[in-house]
């Protein structure tokens, strides 16, 4: 018989439909065990609620987290509220007994990350950590191409996340609030290029040699009713005041890497012209890599080995089911490209087999990992206001 669990979803925006769409599809594409059960959407508006749930599915709604996590019913507990309250959501869950998929970054400050880390190192459940960009198949290909040695000892990696949507215009959202972010695009963006990184090269960045943060656009429109509102989402009616965005909105960054290779990280919400730029090139001694998630389907290989006369940069098609591209087998024939939507279903096919006992396709996540990428946020943050080098160890 299938076994099943429970998942209660705290947070129905902007994540909490990334996340609904992912828990409703997993099972019509990947054989997941166990099945997930939508059980539960958390939220602070009960109305939004009801309408939320007959949409994706989820048999019961609350305002009420705190009772949710505590249910007998629920086994896995999805946060996907903003950076700020995934600490004492994550830790509630954990001491409740319940496995928890948290959003990234896995906190606004180092110091609930830590606390998050440690209550996760006692639990009896399973974490993990969404940070989806390494289960888009490109991604997990260039992994699997510098774990084959491919491009040997690796020189340089270039890493940006590049946004456009924080202009002027654009109100003062939590994301903008850095009691509830934390950060700006700092955490937003460079924390998921810092764990792409990572994860591909299987190296640590331990070394910041120097950093820039800087807040372009110091006042935004107040949000008219509760703080918060969704990125680019109906209803963010603005209360004719302005207030202060107290995060970044452009962080660069340069590190060394374990291996000894040379890093650059960049994140910006002004990067005009791109909407969702999340690239990175890898130089090696035998090769490079290079991706830019605008053209998701596609990673760029230049391969050493090749003949002198064919030598160039190939764009490597990654939905082909035949060639063993990760996570294509379950979608669609050649060519049939996938989506941003994919990642996510593919992450919690991932979760899901690893609470099964099984491998996941790509290596998942936890808090302890998520922890090396805040320090690494962290330590950016500490050379950028005292212009000086950090060690990634020291913080
Ligand atoms: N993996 C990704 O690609 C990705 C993309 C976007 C956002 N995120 C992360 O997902 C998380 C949520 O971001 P989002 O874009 O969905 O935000 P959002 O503003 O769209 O939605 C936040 C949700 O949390 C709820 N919420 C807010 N404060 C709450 C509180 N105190 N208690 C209970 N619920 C509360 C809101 O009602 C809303 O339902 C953030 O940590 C963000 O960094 C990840």
């Amino acid at each position: 018989m299938t076994t099943t669990i429970n998942v209660a979803l705290l947070g129905s925006k902007f994540m909490g439909r990334a996340h609904s769409n992912a828990w409703l599809n997993v099972g019509k594409f990947f054989p997941v065990e166990p099945l997930p059960v939508m059980h539960t959407v958390a939220g602070r508006s009960a109305s939004d609620l009801q309408e939320f749930a007959d949409r994706w599915g989820w048999q019961q709604t609350s305002t009420d987290w705190q009772s949710v996590v505590q249910s007998a019913d629920v086994g896995l507990v999805d946060v996907a509220t903003p950076n700020g309250v995934h600490a004492e959501q994550a830790i509630a869950a954990l001491e409740a007994g319940k496995h928890v998929a948290c959003e990234k970054p896995l906190a606004g400050r180092l110091t609930d990350a830590q606390a998050m880390t440690d209550a996760a190192e006692g639990a009896s459940g399973s974490t993990f950590v969404w940070f989806n960009y390494r289960r888009v198949p490109a991604v997990a290909l260039a992994q699997r191409l510098v774990a084959s040695g491919a491009l040997g000892r690796i020189y340089h990696v270039r890493a940006a996340y590049l946004q456009s949507w924080g202009g002027p215009d654009t109100p003062l959202l939590w994301r903008f609030q850095g009691d509830v972010a934390g950060s700006g695009a700092h955490g937003d963006l460079n924390a998921h290029i810092i764990d792409t990184v990572r994860f591909i090269t299987g190296e640590e960045i331990v070394t910041v040699e120097g950093a820039i943060e800087h807040t372009f656009i110091e006042e935004r429109d107040l949000l008219a009713g509760a703080a918060g509102g969704e990125i680019g989402g109906a209803g963010a009616a603005t209360a004719g005041a302005k207030g202060r965005s107290t995060v970044d909105d452009a962080v660069l960054f340069l590190a060394r890497m374990s291996g000894g290779a040379l890093a650059s990280f960049e994140a910006s919400r002004l990067a005009t012209g791109y909407h969702n730029g999340n690239r990175f090139e890898i130089h090696g001694e035998r090769g490079a890599l290079r991706f830019d998630f605008e053209r998701m389907n596609e990673l760029h290989f230049y391969n050493l080995d090749n003949d002198s006369a064919v030598q160039g940069w190939t764009t490597i098609d990654v939905t082909r089911a035949g060639s063993g591209h990760p996570y294509v087998e379950a979608w669609w024939p050649d060519s049939h490209g996938l989506g941003y939507e994919h990642t996510f279903v593919n992450q919690a096919s991932d979760i899901l087999t690893v609470l099964g006992g099984g491998q996941p396709v790509a290596a998942l996540p936890d808090f302890a990992d998520a922890l090396k990428t805040q320090r690494v946020l962290h330590a950016a943050i500490a050379s950028a206001r005292n212009r000086a080098p950090v060690d990634v160890a020291d913080v």
